[in-house]
């Protein structure tokens, strides 16, 4: 057993987080830990609460009941936005800012909220650009880009503020299946580059390659978790077995 307190490894620290919904618990004390360089891939049916769980980390939901540390510092509503700048988010439809080009997306979190001095944040937007393979495309509109242009834009712009963790929800889902690939190379490359994240995916192409850890939620609750190569060829709960299944046959 980890002693939490001595641990200096410990990221992320989730304790017992609870959310309802119009009287209904759609997450029922939810624990979990993330550790450097480790990268947990959250699965589970529709509805399961697997977004809510990403986004009350962040208090973009708010959690009704439990707690979450980041290296060790409670995330509260009065460190929200200092939190935040901390926690990068991919989320499924890329939430880039239209009317910025590629470059600004990149780099303007960097100037408005880390407070990073221009040339500074420039030279980092185009590493950051680099690292996902789009560094020719700075001054494009969003618009121009493909959708899995547009999702590395999106994972290059929270690369650029240096998280402590990265959270994806879906970051494939809203693309075409042609267009995920391209997109899962660079979650890929970031797990092994020793990045520290949380993926919620149902591409077990990337779960068995890069997760350290797969849970599986259901219902607010966690099920089951464990090494993907366990998971995959052993788990234990039924439902877990059955969900992997489906998810092995519809992709
Ligand atoms: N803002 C909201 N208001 C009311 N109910 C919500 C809200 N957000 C989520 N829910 C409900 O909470 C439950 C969990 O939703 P959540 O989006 O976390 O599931 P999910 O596991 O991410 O599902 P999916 O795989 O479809 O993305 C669902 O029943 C959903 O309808
Ligand atoms: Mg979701």
């Amino acid at each position: 057993m980890r002693d939490n307190v001595m641990d200096s490894d410990l990221v992320l620290d989730v304790k017992g987080v609870k959310k309802s919904y119009g009287g209904v618990e759609v997450l029922k004390g939810i624990s979990f830990s993330l550790h450097r360089g480790e990268t947990k891939v959250l699965i589970g049916p529709s509805g399961s609460g697997k977004s809510t769980l990403l986004r009350s980390i962040n208090h973009l939901t708010h959690p009704d009941d439990g707690k979450v540390y980041l290296k060790g510092e409670e995330v509260t509503d009065s460190n929200i936005d200092k939190m935040r700048a901390r926690i990068g988010f991919v989320f499924q439809d890329f939430n880039l800012f239209s009317h910025l080009t590629v470059l600004d997306n990149v780099r303007i979190c960097q100037i408005r909220v880390n407070g990073v001095e221009r040339d500074k944040a420039t030279r980092r937007a185009y590493e950051e650009l680099e690292r996902v393979g789009l560094s020719d495309r700075a001054d494009a509109y969003p618009a121009e880009l493909s959708g899995g242009q547009q999702q590395r834009v999106s994972i290059a712009r929270a690369l650029a503020m240096d998280p402590d963790v990265l959270l994806f929800d879906e970051p494939t889902s809203a693309l075409d299946p042609e267009l995920t690939g391209e997109v899962v190379k660079v979650m890929q490359q970031l797990a092994s580059d020793g990045m520290t994240m949380v993926v919620v995916t149902h591409e077990m192409s990337f779960a068995r390659q890069a997760a350290d850890e797969i849970i599986f939620m259901e219902k607010g609750y966690i099920v089951e978790q464990g090494d993907p190569q366990t998971l995959f060829t052993g788990a234990e709960n039924e439902r877990t077995r059955a969900f992997l299944n489906v998810i092995a046959e519809h992709g």
